[in-house]
């Protein structure tokens, strides 16, 4: 085709596919470029900005590493993460509400009995955490697979601790349990604390510049997988900390806050006499049924 123009040019790109390409694939490129052709035209993107979106995305993948994905950061930052999430995640209003699962769940962490300080050295006050897990209708659900995964008291996961430089990672404050025959499960861990996402990078100049800071409010990343439901990846988020209402990634759902308690001194939920104050919390998570398929 030759003497494509500003006006044809978005149909001359749609015309270029082979009609035998997967259909899905068509249909998504379809979009994607009637999308990006008018964004371009409702901004009327100069050539200069056009320069700055591609240096941007060459640091983004510059920057990405087996520990650190820029473009998962951009995708949160930007609300897509959530979107997705959302839109693929859609159960009866009684279910546990999922959020975004974030970059820093690895694969092969320890497995705990319950009632496990799955700490395992990393640095924060103690928490005991329990809860239950059930079904539509309150059965409780046994041995399923809990994964949990949190940042220590600097705000750091055990991935990004720079010092350590290895590639082993030393599975702090992460691991795999199992819920007992009631649906029961309880651990001791440390305190989550509010922690900015990693900002040192593109995505961080892109939230400096909007005049937006990278704090996620205090959580507690849970993954639960049980046979017949469907897997929820989730948080369980503080109540009163200062950026539930702004976090960086919009992970934040009210279903999902709860209270933290904090308790002096004296005997833990475990039995142990605990020399300094201690929090507890507790949260009961409720499956989605897997749909059967035909
Ligand atoms: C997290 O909660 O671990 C997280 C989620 C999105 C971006 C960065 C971190
Ligand atoms: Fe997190």
């Amino acid at each position: 085709m030759l003497n494509i123009n500003e006006d044809t040019i978005t149909q001359a790109v749609l015309a270029s596919m082979d009609d035998r390409c997967d259909a899905r694939l068509r249909t998504i490129i379809t979009s994607l470029v009637q999308n990006l052709h008018s964004f371009a035209r409702d901004v009327q993107l100069t050539e200069a900005e056009w320069f700055k979106a591609i240096q941007f995305l060459t640091e983004a993948g510059q920057i990405t590493d087996d520990k650190r994905q820029e473009f998962i950061l951009l995708s949160d930052t930007l609300g897509l993460s959530m979107l997705v999430m959302a839109q693929n995640n859609k159960k009866p209003t009684e279910c546990t509400e999922a959020t975004v699962f974030g970059p820093f769940y690895v694969e092969g962490a320890p497995e705990y009995e319950n009632g496990a300080d799955i700490a395992n050295g990393a640095r924060g006050e103690p928490c005991f955490v329990s809860g239950q897990v059930r079904g539509l209708g309150g059965t409780p659900v046994s041995n399923a697979q809990i994964d949990v995964w949190q940042s220590d008291e600097d705000g750091y996961y055990d991935v990004q601790r720079p010092s350590e430089g290895s590639a082993v990672v030393s599975h702090q404050a992460r691991g795999s349990l199992r819920s007992g025959p009631d649906g029961r499960f309880h651990f001791r861990s440390i305190l989550a604390e509010a922690y900015p996402i990693p900002h040192d990078g593109p995505v961080g100049r892109m939230l400096e510049a909007l005049g937006r800071h990278p704090w996620r409010p205090a959580h507690l990343h849970f993954m639960i997988k049980a046979p017949g439901y469907d897997t929820l990846i989730t948080h369980v988020f503080r109540d009163g900390d200062r950026y539930l209402n702004s976090d960086a990634v919009f992970g934040v759902r009210s279903t999902l806050i709860t209270d933290w308690v904090q308790h002096d001194a004296g005997l833990a939920p475990d039995g142990s006499k605990m020399e300094k104050p201690f929090y507890t919390v507790n949260y009961d998570f409720i499956l989605n049924p897997a749909e059967v398929s035909a």
